[in-house]
């Protein structure tokens, strides 16, 4: 019997990765953010050039937080206090008014950004490493035929680890989902992704998952149910009892059949919506948003779970569990260097019954 692996934090209280800090509209030409994650303020800008940036919030001069009057100049950000100014993409100041020499130190972090499918995300590493994997296009985003981003952020109280931990856990579909039946779960683990794929019947129709993470923070899901739809979950660690939850959907923007229109209603109705609401193929938007936000419903049903549980170093855990062993395994590879990473294997496990118990 192999011993069980435990895998904690232990140099660092947040992994390294891409994380999630806002959609791309929230990010507007010439105005700043303060913003705090992983413990630290941070000041956000979009230039001209129509980056989004980001510093460490505070001047290096006698500490004004640059987010709280800067000024954006450009593709820089002025300090509201004597005016230093400072380059977005490396925080060197490159004017101080009033002095004829700048001070060789001076100058605020810089992180690095990438704004992907309508997203902004950042890059942490406590080391200071560079990013050692990206955050691939997805192909409907933006495409004609599905709707926007249907975003919404929350706060919650929990550490991102409990979050990620939804992967590998087979057990809970039918106890906080309602899934009549789970008849299909895999979890594979690759590199830096971790993919759940899972099938299985809920109220009316079946439902069919694949949700990939890329890296630890940042998930999609392909879900085929009532309609074809993305999901997106993304965590950002604000301090160790709290982060930022993302959640987000866009449904295939189609018309349906008369007969689709017959599960949709028993669906519809299910949800608790009028029989009236869910008549005609007139109310495609209506339906779009109900659909929408069963959707959500449906993933807030874990949040509240989320939100009281306590962590468990060791957890006691049985057959049809899941594979919460070799996840926290390779959730662990996002706190330590590449270099050091053992994770570089292709590791594809069923969690069926007898992996699950050949891993206790
Ligand atoms: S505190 Fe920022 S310029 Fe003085
Ligand atoms: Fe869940």
């Amino acid at each position: 019997m192999e011993k069980q692996t435990v895998v904690s934090p232990q140099k660092h209280k947040f992994p390294r990765g891409w994380f999630v800090i806002g959609s791309s509209d929230e990010y507007k030409k010439g105005e700043t953010k303060a913003l705090k994650y992983f413990d630290q303020e941070i000041v956000a800008f979009r230039g001209e050039d129509n980056q989004v940036y980001l510093l460490d919030a505070y001047c290096p001069h006698l500490g004004a937080h640059l987010a709280h009057g800067g000024k954006v100049e450009g593709n820089t950000i002025r300090c509201p206090f004597h005016a230093w100014q400072f380059q977005g993409k490396d925080g060197k100041c490159i004017d101080v008014p009033y002095a004829k020499r700048i001070p060789r130190k001076a100058c605020v972090r810089s992180w690095q950004v990438v704004e992907r499918n309508g997203l902004i995300l950042v890059w942490h590493d406590p080391d200071g490493g560079q990013p050692d994997y990206e955050i691939p296009i997805l192909a409907e985003y933006g495409k004609s035929g599905w709707t926007p981003w249907h975003l919404d952020r929350r706060t919650i109280k929990t550490h991102p680890r409990e979050i990620v931990e939804n992967v590998a856990d087979e057990a809970h579909f039918k106890v906080v989902h309602h899934l009549k039946e789970v008849s299909y779960f895999e979890n594979i683990y690759e590199n830096h992704t971790a993919t759940q794929i899972m099938r299985g019947m809920g109220n009316h129709r079946p439902i069919s998952t694949k949700a990939t993470y890329y890296g630890p923070a940042y998930q999609v899901t392909w879900m085929q149910s009532l309609v074809e739809s993305r999901l997106v979950n993304a965590h950002t660690p604000i301090d160790e009892n709290s982060l930022h939850l993302w959640f987000g959907v866009m449904i295939q923007n189609e018309d349906f059949s008369e007969e689709d229109m017959v599960v949709i209603r028993k669906s519809l109705s299910h949800m608790g919506l009028p029989e009236e609401f869910v008549k005609s193929k007139e109310n495609l938007d209506k339906i779009h948003q109900a659909i929408i936000q069963g959707t959500r419903q449906g993933y807030h049903e874990d949040v509240e779970i989320w939100e009281h549980k306590v962590y468990r170093e060791v957890p006691l855990l049985c057959a049809g569990d899941g594979p919460i062993p070799k996840l926290r395994k390779w959730y662990s590879q996002f706190y330590q260097q590449p270099s050091a990473k053992t994770q570089r294997v292709i590791n594809r496990e069923s969690a069926t019954a007898d992996s699950v118990s050949d891993q206790l």
